[in-house]
């Protein structure tokens, strides 16, 4: 069944949920505008600091506004809806973004949707050409989540895995931090990988043969301490290899457990999502997998897989369309799951 963006009119969608301030306008289901602001000063500190993220989605909220405006040619009196991440992310970055949609929406006297951030990664892969038939399998991937759902349709989620541990983004980070890279590392990894030996260290693969579709990261990102500490020292080459030894081992248990969960549900089309679908490493081994078992792959481009205002408004667009809208009293939830492990009867 595809999914059928209609005709919303002008869609105002706003992400403050960690380090991007972002604004974005969908007319009608296309996208007109998305403009992303990314906090850079977080790279000295190793990671994302709470205060100064709420800070500077405060300092950036209007003029990335602003800009969104101007770049899709309309003005606040063109919008119909406003679409806002209200869940979750750091208490303080996401009330920045609520409250200022909540004055626009009351200012304006339009409709307020509140988006589930994870919620809105899925769905993003429907700002391209290419969209998956539902019902599809989701990989959400990024640096707070690794999560494998099925998705039947929208607000219809089963699930089917998750890590137990670190998220898959998260130990890119911490692995490139121990290499000497700055926070995020996964773009440097991914870089570094491509002139490195991915057959040079065998990192281990957990929860590989187990029947069930978890992940665990932390014991691959402690092999790769232990490695590193059994060194005198490490040389450009040698860093390479490591990242390449460590992506190919992170993708290997991605892919697998992926398709493994779609195959064991009958689902043939696969969705991933989040900032770690940007790999690149990534996408060709499901890309190329897929077609192997007549699977279909869907993922979307780079600027859509890391925290972007584009996949808020096409969720809002989305939930427009079944009137599913919020009211003033909606609250901000730094934890809020998405599907819950079901309970062993
Ligand atoms: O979805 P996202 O932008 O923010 C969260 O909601 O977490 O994901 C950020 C994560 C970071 O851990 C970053 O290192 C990772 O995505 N990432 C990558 C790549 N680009 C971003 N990981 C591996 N390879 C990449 N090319
Ligand atoms: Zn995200």
């Amino acid at each position: 069944m595809s999914l059928a963006i209609s005709k919303t009119g002008c869609i105002l969608g706003i992400e403050t949920s960690c380090d991007e301030t972002s604004a974005a306008i969908l007319r009608d289901g296309g996208l007109a505008s998305v403009v992303v602001s990314s906090q850079f000063f977080h790279d000295k500190f190793g990671g994302v600091v709470p205060e100064l993220a709420s800070r500077a989605h405060v300092r950036s909220m209007l003029p990335i506004v602003r800009e969104a405006y101007s770049r899709a040619g309309i003005t606040s009196k063109d919008l119909t809806a406003i679409a806002v991440t209200h869940a979750p992310g750091l208490m303080g970055s996401l009330l920045v973004g609520l409250n200022f949609a909540k004055g626009l929406s009351l200012g304006l006297d339009i409709p307020l949707v509140g988006i589930h951030h994870i919620e809105a990664h899925i769905f993003s892969a429907l700002l391209e050409q290419e969209r998956p038939e539902l019902p599809f399998v989701a990989l959400v991937v990024s640096g707070g989540h690794t999560l494998l759902i099925l998705v039947n349709d929208v607000g219809s989620y089963e699930f089917l895995g998750e890590t137990l541990d670190d998220a898959a983004g998260e130990a890119f980070d911490k692995v490139g931090k121990m290499l000497g890279m700055d926070y995020p590392a996964g773009p440097e990894i991914d870089r570094l990988a491509h002139e490195g030996n991915p057959a040079f260290v065998k990192f281990p693969r957990a929860l590989m043969n187990e029947e069930n579709f978890d992940f665990s990261f932390s014991g691959i990102k402690t092999s790769v301490l232990y490695w590193l500490k059994k060194q005198s020292g490490i040389s450009v080459d040698m860093k390479k290899d490591i990242a390449a030894s460590f992506q190919r081992a992170m993708v290997d248990i991605l892919v697998t457990k992926t398709l493994r969960a779609a195959e064991a549900n009958g689902i043939t089309n696969i969705v991933c999502v989040g900032g770690v679908s940007a790999n690149s490493e990534l996408r060709e081994r499901f890309k190329t997998e897929c077609s192997h078992r007549g699977m279909l792959f869907f993922v979307p481009r780079p600027l859509f897989s890391t925290d972007n205002a584009a996949m808020i408004a096409m969720l809002g667009a989305l939930k427009l369309a079944s009137g599913k809208v919020s009211d003033l009293s909606l609250a901000a939830h730094p934890r809020l799951p998405l599907v819950h492990r079901p309970k062993i009867q």
